[in-house]
């Protein structure tokens, strides 16, 4: 199996895979660090990342074409949520890279939902094609999971967003959410360039949407959460009865 570094504190895993690809390291090297200093989310936002959390980032290296790309978060969302079941936690995604727990209060842009984790991938060498298109040949996969409710609870600003593991009854160490999670992000991320396992994918997450179905505002558009399509962008009808296609966005629920 690819190598799993393991780390104290670095500013962010992001970095260090990309330094590792960057030497040659291979499809599915593993970088896990106990605290981040600087560790960073989807948008430029900074992410939480003391004591007590999941933070990996992971090399990767496959042959897609870019506009595919985004079947390699669903994939780890998937394979998150997956993992989790296993450990007792049923988790859902909010599309596209959000990991939450079902919450009695509903809040601001997320609904009945907190937020546990979410995944960034950030795609690092994309060729240029010709006839098909531009092809993705690598891309650090981050993943970040919050397990136990960090000392002193979350920063003020996430107080009523973030949740963890523990805080839904599951009392886990890091190193067990790694170890379900590891080989299968390793051996099964890459799967989804196979259409027929990406529609396997996409059903799994249709069923485990915190989206779908609900009054949503993205891209400036208002309307219903409707379904996703067969590559994963959701669809959103807004009042006047126009479906949408939204391949990437960050979505507000609204409450
Ligand atoms: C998001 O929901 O915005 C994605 C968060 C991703 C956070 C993880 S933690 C490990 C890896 N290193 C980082 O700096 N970010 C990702």
């Amino acid at each position: 199996m690819p190598t799993i570094h393991r780390l104290d504190e670095v500013a962010s895993t992001q970095q260090v895979a990309r330094a590792l690809l960057d030497e040659g390291a291979e499809h599915g090297t593993l970088v896990v660090a106990r605290r981040q200093t600087a560790g960073r989310g989807r948008l430029a936002r900074a992410w939480q990342s003391g004591e007590g959390g999941l933070w990996l980032s992971m090399v990767v290296r496959g042959s897609l074409p870019a506009a595919r790309a985004p079947r390699l978060t669903l994939g780890a969302a998937a394979l998150t949520l997956e993992a989790l079941d296993v450990l007792g936690a049923h988790a859902a995604v909010k599309w596209p890279n959000d990991l939450v727990l079902p919450h009695a209060v509903p809040a601001a842009r997320l609904g009945p939902w907190r937020k546990l984790g979410g995944v960034l991938l950030e795609a690092l060498l994309i060729e240029p094609g010709h006839l098909e298109g531009a092809v993705l040949r690598s891309a650090v996969l981050g993943l970040g999971l919050n397990v136990r409710t960090p000392t002193g609870g979350f920063a003020e600003e996430l107080q009523d967003v973030a949740i963890a593991l523990d805080t839904a009854g599951l009392s886990l160490d890091v190193d067990t959410v790694l170890g379900a999670l590891a080989a299968p992000l390793q051996t099964r991320l890459l799967d989804v360039i196979d259409d027929t396992v990406f529609a396997g994918t996409l059903a799994f997450l249709r069923a485990r949407s915190a989206t779908l179905g609900m009054r949503v505002e993205v891209d400036g558009i208002a309307g219903l959460a409707e379904r996703l399509d067969d590559e994963g962008a959701l669809c959103v009808r807004d009042d006047g009865g126009v479906l949408h296609t939204v391949r990437a966005g960050d979505v507000q629920c609204m409450v």
